[in-house]
This record gives C-alpha cells, sequence and structure tokens, in this order.
C-alpha cells in the first residue's frame, strides 16, 4: 500500500515537473524530440514510444508520435495502428496524434511542423544511416535493449556508430527491456556501465523493464504498458516512462546551447 501510494505521489509530481517546463522549456514550433532506436527487433522501441507519448500527452504537453516503421505499417502492425486502434476501443483515454513518415528526412519534417512541444519518433528495426539521421537531430535517443551477450555488443557498436555520427555521447540511454531476472538486469547494468564506448560512459537507465505477459496483452487491446492489468505491474511500467523522461530532461538541462537560447527567446 504505501508503494502505490508512493508511486501515485511520484507520478503526480512529475506531472507537475513536466507542465511546470511548458512553454520556455520547449516551446513550438520547434519540438524536442526523442527518437527510440535500436539494432535488433522486438525490444519494446514501438511499446516504450507509445508509453512516452501517451504519459507526456497525460502530463498535458501537445505530443506528436512520428512512425517511421513503414514495413510494419504496410502490414498493420506499428505505432500508427496500435494508435488507431486505441481511438477505437478507448476513446475515454488520452489518445497520441501519429504521423506516418516514409523517410528519415520526412519524419523530421513532421515533428518540426507539426507545432507541439514534444515529438516522439518510433524507428524501425535495425540501425541505418536513416536511423543515424533521426539521431543526429534527436534531443534524445532510447536505445531498448533486451538481455543477452550478442545484443549488448550490438548495442554498443551502435551506440559507438551514433556517437562517430556526431551524436554526443550524453544525449543517449540505454534501457533494458523485457528482462527476465534481476540477475540480468544487475550483469548488463554493470557490463554496459563499465564499457565506455569512443571513451565515454553510456548512459544506462536505471529502471528496467520486466518481460511480461501482462505487457503483451495490454499493447494488443490497444493500452500502455503504464494501463496493463492488473494494476500491481503498472508499477515497474511507470518507473521505465518516469526514467525515461528523466534521463531526457537531464540530458537536456545539460546540454546548455539550445536550451538557454530557447529560455532567451520566451
Ligand atoms: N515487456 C514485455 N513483455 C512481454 N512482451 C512484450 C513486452 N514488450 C513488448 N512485448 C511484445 O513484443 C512485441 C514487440 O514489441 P515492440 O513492437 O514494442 O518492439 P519493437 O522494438 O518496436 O519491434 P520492431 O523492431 O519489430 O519494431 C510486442 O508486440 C509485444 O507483444
Ligand atoms: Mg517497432
Amino acid at each position: 500500500m504505501l508503494q502505490f501510494t508512493l508511486t501515485v505521489i511520484r507520478s503526480f509530481c512529475f506531472s507537475v515537473i513536466l507542465l511546470s517546463q511548458r512553454g520556455h522549456v520547449h516551446p513550438s514550433p520547434s519540438p524536442s524530440i526523442i527518437a527510440f532506436v535500436s539494432q535488433t527487433g522486438n525490444v519494446m522501441k514501438t511499446t516504450l514510444a507509445a508509453a512516452v507519448a501517451v504519459a507526456l500527452g497525460e502530463a498535458g504537453i501537445p505530443t506528436v508520435a512520428i512512425d517511421l516503421d513503414r514495413e510494419h505499417r504496410a502490414l498493420g502492425a506499428s505505432l500508427e495502428t496500435w494508435a488507431a486502434d486505441r481511438r477505437v476501443r478507448h476513446p475515454e483515454r488520452v489518445q497520441i496524434e501519429v504521423e506516418a513518415a516514409e523517410t528519415a528526412e520526412e519524419a523530421l519534417q513532421l515533428a518540426r511542423r507539426s507545432g507541439r512541444e514534444m515529438a516522439i519518433i518510433d524507428c524501425p528495426s535495425r540501425a541505418t544511416a536513416a536511423t543515424a539521421l533521426i539521431a543526429g537531430a534527436a534531443d534524445f535517443v532510447v536505445m531498448p535493449l533486451v538481455p543477452g551477450v550478442k545484443d549488448a555488443a550490438l548495442t554498443v557498436v551502435t551506440v559507438g556508430r551514433i556517437i562517430m555520427a556526431g551524436v554526443r555521447a550524453d544525449r543517449l540511454a540505454v534501457i533494458l527491456t523485457r528482462v527476465s531476472t534481476e540477475a540480468e538486469a544487475r550483469d548488463h547494468h554493470a557490463w554496459l556501465r563499465a564499457t565506455p564506448v569512443c571513451g565515454q560512459e553510456i548512459r544506462v537507465i536505471d529502471a528496467v523493464v520486466p518481460e511480461r505477459t501482462a505487457y503483451r496483452n495490454a499493447i494488443g487491446k490497444g493500452l500502455t504498458i503504464l494501463e496493463a492489468q492488473p494494476v500491481s505491474v503498472r508499477r515497474d511500467a511507470r518507473a521505465a516512462v518516469n526514467g525515461i523522461i528523466e534521463a531526457y530532461m537531464e540530458a537536456s538541462g545539460a546540454s546548455g546551447g539550445r536550451e538557454t537560447a530557447q529560455r532567451g527567446a520566451a
């Protein structure tokens, strides 16, 4: 009960922090961009993009989500199709506006023209030149990683490529997803933090998302992992979403120039 109460208070405080940042930290017309990228598939990019977009919407922050996964969209299994399903099945809930993009350039244009304060870009599997372009333009890049030696190594290589493409390491974060045991989360956190890329420590979000049937069921019904049943499974989802947004806010605060310029112009 205490834990639940603390979670509710934390969620509330978090919304207040987000709302207090409106207007001067992320003024339109140039939204702050959070991009979800990975080298491998099924790591929760789309799931987390949807949850973060809904969380921002619930906090009253005008947000656009951009679906850059045209292959999955053509198959009716992308962020856009999830959002359409949500509108029909849960009209009473906070909705996300999703724009479909064919190319990275179009995704960035849609973000810039949206007039929103935040843009969430959901990239397709595999980090390509398009992903590098998105990463370079994003204010923050989230790389979900499902535990495993090969995937961890691939993630480190991808982080290195993104840094070498000119993205600052402090604008990137890895989050462990679909985690089965606390031990594997601990081991991967320790390994990632002890593995500098291009001489810089990789930012790893403390919160992890467990592998849960409840999350799979929620996604399949047009819900986010924040709305999964039973209520008890939402705590980990909330911690992960808050962890991503907090890491983004920390990175934005540290990035100085752009934020300061925006504040000055506001
Ligand atoms: N924490 C979880 N526990 C159990 N199943 C999950 C979890 N997260 C996602 N899934 C399942 O895995 C599938 C893949 O998730 P998601 O589409 O978010 O990954 P992705 O990284 O966007 O994949 P892709 O690279 O193919 O676009 C979902 O459809 C869902 O069924
Ligand atoms: Mg996806």
